[in-house]
This record gives structure tokens, C-alpha cells and sequence, in this order.
């Protein structure tokens, strides 16, 4: 993923991965995680180009969700205050929302020290082709040959078609807890 891909992967993050702690504060704040992701070393990202051009899905993940987020924060404040403040005007009841995304860190503890795919969407017009198999393989694959030993994905309850894909790689359910009103799977893999 690079920076020339930011605008594509930000159109399909807000489309498709609605139940995301950052998709309903809009395209600002969403691009602003993407862009400070992409730039702190914690951040790595892998998508699919269509076939007449443009992008048809993406992987986006962190060696370390802590210090990326940190790293986010850091480099794209203004970006995301002001982003945050339009969105809490538009949707006050947004404030609760983004009281709880710190208490992520809590919630899914055993994602600390390993890495951890955070973001992941397929074009429903692309879907069942084996693509998001490519980019998570692509992924396990670049974070095994760095030497990282695990990595933790969560998954909404329900949202059966990742968790069976995430099963594919090897990954267990390790717990499940609740987070923005949902209840979440969280899974977890040991890399070769
Ligand atoms: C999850 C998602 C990325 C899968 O993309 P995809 O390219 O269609 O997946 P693949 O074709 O690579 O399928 C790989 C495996 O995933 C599982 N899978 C994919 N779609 C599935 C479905 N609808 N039902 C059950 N299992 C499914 C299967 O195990 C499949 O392996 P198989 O084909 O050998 O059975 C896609 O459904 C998506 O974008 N969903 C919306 C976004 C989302 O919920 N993201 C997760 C939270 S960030």
C-alpha cells in the first residue's frame, strides 16, 4: 500500500467495514489514520489492484497497534480534531464512541506485543475469488519474515465470512468481549 493508494483504500474502508471504530466520523478522519499509519514504522499494508485499474481490496495491519496508534495521534492531530470535531457536530451521540476506542487497548489485551491485522475489505463484486486470502497470506507472510511471532485479529461477532477465512490461516478464538456496542471475536495466530 502506498500513499498514491490512500484515497481507493479510504472509499472502501467507509462502504464496507461500517462496524469500525473510526468509519462513521468520516473520510477525514479515516484518511488521517490511513495516512499516519502508513507513514509510522508500525504500519504495513498490502492491497489488490482491479482489473481495469483502481484497487478491489486491501490488508492493513500493525507490528505494534500501541505505538501506531501513538504514532497516528502524533502525526495527524489536527487532521483527526478536526475531522472528530465535524463529526461531533454532525452526530453528537458519536462522543461515546470516541470515549470507548481508548479502552480498546483493555479490551483486547493479548493483541499487546503482537502484531495485528486491523483492517481488511474485499469489492462485494470480487468476493469468493480467494483475493483476501492473497493479502492476508501476503501479510502472515511479510510479518513471519520479520520475525514476528504472533498476531491478533478482531472480528465482529457474526461477521462469519473473516472469522472462517482468519480459521483458514491457523487462527484460534482466543475470548470475545464487547466494543462500540458490539460483541467481538478475538483471534490469534503463532507464526512459523
Ligand atoms: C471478509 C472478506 C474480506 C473476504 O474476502 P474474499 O476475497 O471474498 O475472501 P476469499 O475469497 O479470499 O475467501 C477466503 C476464505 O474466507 C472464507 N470466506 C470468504 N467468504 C465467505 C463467506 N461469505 N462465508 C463463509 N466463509 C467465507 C472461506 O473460508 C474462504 O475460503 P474457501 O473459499 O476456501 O472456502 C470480505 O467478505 C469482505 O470484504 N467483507 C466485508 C468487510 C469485513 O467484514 N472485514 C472484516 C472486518 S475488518
Amino acid at each position: 500500500m502506498a500513499p498514491a493508494d490512500l484515497d481507493a483504500v479510504v472509499g472502501l474502508h467507509e462502504r464496507l467495514i461500517e462496524d469500525s471504530a473510526f468509519s462513521r466520523f468520516g473520510p477525514g478522519v479515516l484518511k488521517a489514520v490511513y495516512r499516519g499509519g502508513l507513514a509510522s514504522p508500525s504500519g504495513a499494508g498490502w492491497v489488490c489492484p482491479g482489473p481495469g485499474g483502481g484497487i478491489v481490496g486491501f490488508v492493513f495491519g500493525a507490528r505494534d497497534t500501541r505505538r501506531l496508534f501513538r504514532d497516528i495521534l502524533a502525526g495527524q492531530w489536527p487532521a483527526l480534531a478536526w475531522g472528530a470535531a465535524a463529526g461531533l457536530l454532525r452526530r453528537p451521540g458519536l462522543l461515546r464512541r470516541l470515549q470507548e476506542i481508548p479502552s480498546y487497548f483493555g479490551k483486547a489485551g493479548e493483541s499487546a506485543g503482537a502484531a495485528e491485522l486491523l483492517f481488511i475489505a474485499v469489492e462485494p463484486r470480487q468476493r469468493g475469488e480467494g483475493i483476501a486470502q492473497a493479502l492476508v497470506g501476503a501479510a502472515l507472510d511479510a510479518f513471519s519474515a520479520e520475525g514476528i511471532a504472533r498476531v491478533a485479529v478482531t472480528v465482529s461477532e457474526g461477521n462469519v465470512a473473516p472469522g472462517r477465512l482468519l480459521e483458514g490461516f491457523g487462527f484460534r478464538r482466543a475470548r470475545s468481549f464487547e466494543f462500540l456496542g458490539r460483541k467481538r471475536a478475538l483471534f490469534l495466530a503463532e507464526l512459523p
